[in-house]
C-alpha cells in the first residue's frame, strides 16, 4: 500500500462529485483499486486514521450506506461513532447547527453525514471544523455511491470511456443519478436517462445526458443499466399510476434487458424493491453487479477517508 502516490484533493471535504476533476476522480478509484485487494485478505487493517474520531451522522435511515462508512473507517484504524439523529435531539427541537456545534466541540476529525435536506450537508461543513463527508443529501447528490459504481463499472468493462450508461427510473428523486450523471459525464461515457416524464426532473436536457421516456428506446444498445429505486417516501404525490404498471413499463426484466447491448451489466444502488424497478430473475442473474457494488462501496469509502485524512491538521 505504501505505493500509492499520495494525492490530496484540492477540498477539505466531499460534499459533491461536482467540483472534482477527472483526475482526482482516478486517483480515488485507483487509490480504492489497492483497498479492494486488502480488504480481500485475513489482516485488513491500517493504521492511517489511527487516533482520529470518525462520526457518521445519519439524520435519515441507512443500513449499506452507514455500515460501509462504519467498517471503512474501523479497517483504518479511527475510533467509529454512529449516531442516528432522527432518533434524538433533532426530535427535540435543536436545528442542524447547533448539532453541529455541539459534535464539533468533541473534536471529531471526520463527520460523515447524510440529511434528508438537499444542501443540509454543505451548511453542517461550513459550521465545523473537521472535515466532512456527504453520505447522501436530499435529491442532490451522494459522491461515494457514484465512485463505487465508478469503480465497479470500470472492473467489470475495463473503461468508462465510451460506454453507454443508461440511468433508469426514479431520476427525480434521486441523487444517486445526479452524482453518477456527473461523474460519467467527466470520465467521457454517454449517459443516458429513461424513465416516464413525471419522474424526470426539470430542466434535465441542460444536465449533458440524453433523455429517453421509453425502455425500448433507452435501453437500445446501452452497455451498463443502472436501475434506480422507486422513492415512493419522496414522493408528495402521484407520480406512478400503480406499482403494477410502472413495473410493466419501467420494470427491469429479462426482456427489457434483451434490448440492452449483448454483453451489458445491471446495477443498482440498492435497497432493491424487487418486482417494482427489477424482476428478482435480472438482480440475481450473472449479469447483476449488485452484490459486487456493496464490495466496492467499502473500498471506495477507505480511500475517500484516507485521502482526506491527508490534509487533517497533523497528519
Ligand atoms: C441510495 C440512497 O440512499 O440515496 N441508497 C444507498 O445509498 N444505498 C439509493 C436509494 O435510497 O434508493
Amino acid at each position: 500500500m505504501s505505493s500509492a502516490p499520495a494525492f490530496t484533493l484540492s477540498g477539505r471535504d466531499l460534499l459533491g462529485i461536482e467540483g472534482l476533476t477527472a483526475s482526482e476522480i482516478l486517483s480515488l478509484l485507483d487509490l480504492a483499486e489497492e483497498f479492494v485487494e486488502l480488504n480481500r485478505q485475513i489482516e485488513k487493517k491500517r493504521s492511517t486514521l489511527r487516533g482520529r474520531t470518525q462520526i457518521n451522522l445519519f439524520f435519515e435511515a441507512s443500513t449499506r450506506t452507514q455500515s460501509s462508512f462504519e467498517i471503512a473507517g474501523k479497517r483504518l484504524g479511527a475510533d467509529v461513532m454512529n449516531m442516528s439523529v432522527g432518533s434524538s435531539s433533532v426530535k427535540k427541537g435543536e436545528t442542524l447547527v447547533d448539532t453541529a456545534i455541539t459534535l464539533n466541540a468533541m473534536h471529531p476529525d471526520i463527520l460523515v453525514v447524510r440529511h434528508h435536506a438537499s444542501g443540509a450537508v454543505a451548511l453542517l461543513a461550513r459550521k465545523v471544523d473537521c472535515c466532512v463527508v456527504n453520505a447522501g443529501d436530499g435529491a442532490h447528490e451522494h459522491p461515494t455511491q457514484a465512485l463505487l459504481d465508478a469503480l465497479t463499472i470500470r472492473r467489470n468493462k475495463g473503461r468508462i470511456e465510451g460506454l453507454t450508461v443508461a440511468i433508469c427510473g426514479d431520476v427525480l428523486h434521486s441523487r444517486v443519478a445526479r452524482s453518477n450523471i456527473l461523474l460519467l459525464s467527466t470520465l467521457g461515457a454517454r449517459v443516458r436517462v429513461v424513465a416516464p416524464s413525471t419522474l424526470l426532473p426539470a430542466g434535465i436536457d441542460q444536465f449533458g445526458v440524453e433523455v429517453y421516456r421509453s425502455m425500448e428506446a433507452g435501453l437500445e444498445g446501452a452497455d451498463i443499466v443502472m436501475m434506480l429505486r422507486l422513492q415512493r417516501e419522496r414522493m408528495s404525490g402521484s407520480f406512478v399510476p400503480s406499482v403494477r404498471e410502472y413495473f410493466h413499463y419501467f420494470g427491469l426484466d429479462e426482456a427489457k434487458l434483451r434490448i440492452a447491448a449483448k454483453d451489458a451489466l445491471v446495477m443498482h444502488p440498492g435497497p432493491m424493491n424487487r418486482g417494482v424497478e427489477i424482476d428478482s430473475a435480472v438482480a440475481d442473474s450473472p449479469r447483476s453487479l449488485i452484490r459486487e457494488q456493496v464490495e466496492m462501496g467499502v473500498a471506495v469509502r477507505m480511500a475517500v477517508l484516507d485521502t482526506l485524512a491527508r490534509k487533517l491538521p497533523n497528519a
